[in-house]
């Protein structure tokens, strides 16, 4: 568990690979009042990631890491997240999979969000999955990561009824924006309860 000092702002790194939608949303909650993170550094292995752009222009430090060896990126990564005095993370689209080693570091420290109602669908595809085996409900979950892909300890999970006209595509967009709203909420459950 993380420990809070008081009314301090805990250092947080959003590890991200592309559009940034959830890097937005825990941005705009960073702004506010109650937060409890101070949000200071994106880590991306794309360059030309979205969520890039956005960071810049908030002014946040950006990190492009090259993962093509991936044992010399979380290297440089564990580096960097040190020498900014990082103590939490958040995994929002990052289409990298940690090591054992990093995650060891950072044990209870670093946090996902997965689009599905874990433990169901981990890994890609989870919409069209969902759809595929006629489920009534997707949604999607914020959990510890583990050296174990999509599989830690849920912290929130909000369930998305899914319509007879959904496509993978019409879901993924309904359920971003439920995403959007939980991923804050779950970081601020956490961090509050120490
Ligand atoms: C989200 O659907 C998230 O659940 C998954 O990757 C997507 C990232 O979207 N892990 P964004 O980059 O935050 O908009």
């Amino acid at each position: 568990m993380v420990k809070l000092i008081g009314e301090e702002k805990i250092n947080c790194a959003v590890f991200i690979s592309g559009r940034g939608s959830n890097l937005k949303s825990i941005f705009k909650y960073s702004k506010q009042k109650y937060s409890k993170i101070n949000l200071k550094l994106v880590i991306s292995n794309k360059s030309n990631a979205k969520g890039i752009k956005f960071a810049n222009k908030k002014k946040i430090k950006t990190i492009i890491i090259d993962f093509k060896n991936k044992k010399s990126a979380e290297r440089k990564i564990i580096n960097i997240l040190e020498e900014n005095y990082i103590k939490f993370i958040c995994l929002a689209g990052f289409m990298k999979i940690l090591s054992k080693n990093l995650i060891g570091k950072f044990k209870n420290k670093i946090i996902n969000i997965h689009p599905s109602l874990l433990p169901k669908y981990k890994g890609l595809n989870t919409h069209s999955r969902a759809i595929k085996n006629n489920d009534k409900y997707s949604g999607c979950t914020v959990h510890y990561v583990t050296e174990n892909l999509d599989s830690g300890k849920v912290i929130m999970q909000k369930k998305v009824k899914i319509l007879k006209s959904d496509s993978a595509k019409s879901l993924a967009k309904r359920i971003l924006k439920v995403e959007n709203k939980l991923y804050p909420k779950a970081i601020n459950l956490i961090l509050s309860k120490i």
